[in-house]
């Protein structure tokens, strides 16, 4: 079983392979997706509106981050590992983003770094891949920017505001990134965006014309807790459904005494 690295992902678009990404932020998860053959597990910063019920993305901390990477490069074998900057840990300075960064590669494991942004973000993706840590960049509706945004909306609807998500894409693949992921915006735009670059673009919300996608793992397996799911999502399994009813028969079993049986029973 090869492992995949981040010359691996470029090549993939070289040779016009599609990349699936996945979110994972926990070990048992990481295991089963790397098993299953996931190439990139993203440990997004989601990690605290998925797993921790925070409203936004914004509190998550980088200690929130080290922890949570760490149990995601525990179950992998073979998946890249990239691990988001959250809120806070790359914006003030570049020193601070490269120490930032460098603690998610030193203590938690990961292979490579997220950072929003795009003409803005330049100067710390340049920063942090000359310390030799892989950047993927993250550009369209970027979950940090959601004050400013006024909400999750999709981005670069109009012509002004697409050419300024052209010229975002140019400069992370200029300072160095070597992805970015494109989020939230309208298909043809990721279409131009893929084409007009030499480094691969990941989808989510972006159509069918990226060179990857990304989703949310709670997302595809049913997992999430509240509210509707976005049009973008795929839903490949209901799992909520499959625990809630697993739930439900375990009380039913342990108020009847029908659990445990004789055969789950020291003797
Ligand atoms: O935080 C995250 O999970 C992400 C992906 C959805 C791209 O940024």
């Amino acid at each position: 079983m090869q492992k995949i690295t981040v010359p691996h992902i470029l090549k993939m678009k070289r040779d016009g392979k599609k990349i699936p990404v996945l979110t994972a932020y926990t070990f048992t998860i990481a295991r089963i997706l790397d098993r299953a053959g996931i190439p990139v597990l993203l440990v997004g910063d989601s990690v605290g509106m998925v797993e921790a019920g925070y409203e936004t993305t914004l509190p998550v901390t980088v200690d929130e981050m080290v922890y949570h990477t760490r149990a995601v490069a525990n179950g992998r074998t073979r998946a890249l590992v990239v691990s988001d900057m959250p809120f806070l840990s790359y914006q003030v300075s570049p020193e601070e983003a490269k120490r930032n960064a460098g603690r998610l590669v030193k203590e938690a494991g990961a292979e490579a770094v997220k950072v929003e942004g795009g003409v803005r973000s330049a100067g710390v993706i340049k920063a942090i891949t000359d310390m030799d840590i892989p950047v993927m960049a993250h550009i369209g509706l970027t979950p940090q920017s959601v004050h400013r945004m006024g909400g999750y909306k999709v981005q670069g609807k109009v012509k002004e505001d697409a050419e300024v998500l052209l010229t975002d894409a140019r400069a992370v693949e200029e300072a160095g990134a070597f992805s970015v992921v494109l989020e939230g915006i309208p298909s043809g735009l990721a279409r131009k965006i893929t084409e007009a670059l030499s480094i691969p673009t990941i989808g989510i919300g972006a159509g069918p014309h990226t060179d990857g996608q990304v989703l949310v793992v709670n997302d595809m397996l049913g997992l999430k807790s509240n509210g509707p799911d976005p049009k973008f999502v795929k839903k490949y399994a209901d799992l909520k459904k499959v625990i809630t009813s697993s739930v439900e028969e375990y009380i039913k079993d342990v108020e009847e005494g029908k659990f445990p049986a004789r055969k789950h029973t020291y003797l």
